[in-house]
């Protein structure tokens, strides 16, 4: 479904992405997996398209997507939550749902109740500032507002980091329920081994701009954790 190839990006001089491929099949969670600084951000933003690459390409079914623009991009079924979650603070909770809604291409207008049943906190929170709900709502939040525009590939960058446990055993579930019941092709940038090996299926690892090792996330082994991830 997302297919990525041979892709290379700098910050200037600086190569931070050398030739980097992957491939993100549906109805999977794939995650990407590496220390920080390794380049997974970098990564995320070039696939969004918030950064353009050097040279390599970006698919999303047979569409070739590497030269179109964010928003274009979310029209062919692309959402992010990016790291630290940038919900806006100063708008509702439904606002910033609402905000969402932007990237449909079915003119559905008001937020799906869907994403209520999902994370059932955001109904009772709607009316209240983004900026006033705790972390692990905030997280809760920036996935809603991404599904509300009916992604059929989800990018997700970090979201379990600084979030209480049961809050990310909930986010999860969710990402599973996505996974089997809506065949959503899941992109998880992650650090937290026990979360991949519970909710993913696919693993790789990216060490200074290059997939290091790849498979299924069976064969993410503790010989692999401990060369590639531990600090
Ligand atoms: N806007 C930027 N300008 C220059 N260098 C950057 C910028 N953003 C990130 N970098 C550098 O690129 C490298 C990869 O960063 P990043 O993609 O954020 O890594 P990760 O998400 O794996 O922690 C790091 O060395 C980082 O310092
Ligand atoms: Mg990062």
């Amino acid at each position: 479904m997302l297919t990525i190839n041979d892709l290379f990006f700098s910050y200037g001089t600086i190569r931070t992405l050398r030739g980097i491929s992957m491939d993100m099949a549906e109805g999977q969670m794939t995650c990407v997996m590496g220390r920080n600084g390794v380049g997974k951000t970098t990564l995320i933003r070039n696939i969004m398209g918030i950064l353009q690459p050097d040279s390599g390409g970006i698919r999303i079914g047979d569409r070739n997507v590497t030269r179109l623009a964010p928003h274009q991009r979310a029209r062919h079924g692309l959402a992010l939550v990016p790291q630290g979650r940038q919900i806006f603070p100063r708008l509702t909770v439904e606002e910033n749902l609402r905000v969402g809604l932007q990237a449909r291409t079915d003119g559905v207008r008001d937020v799906p109740s869907e994403i209520y049943e999902l994370f059932p906190v955001l109904k009772e929170m709607g009316r209240r500032m983004g900026g006033d709900l705790s972390g692990g709502q905030q997280q809760q939040l920036a996935i809603g507002r991404a599904l509300a525009g009916d992604p059929r590939v989800l990018l997700l960058d970090e979201p379990t980091e600084g979030i209480q446990p049961n809050i990310i055993q909930q986010i999860g579930h969710v990402l599973s329920q996505l996974v089997t019941e809506r065949k959503m092709t899941v992109v998880l940038v992650e650090q937290y081994v026990d979360f991949v090996r519970e909710f993913g299926q696919k693993f790789y690892i990216v060490d200074r701009g290059q997939v290091v090792a790849d498979g299924t996330t069976e064969q993410l082994t503790s010989d692999l954790v401990q060369k590639h991830l531990s600090v």
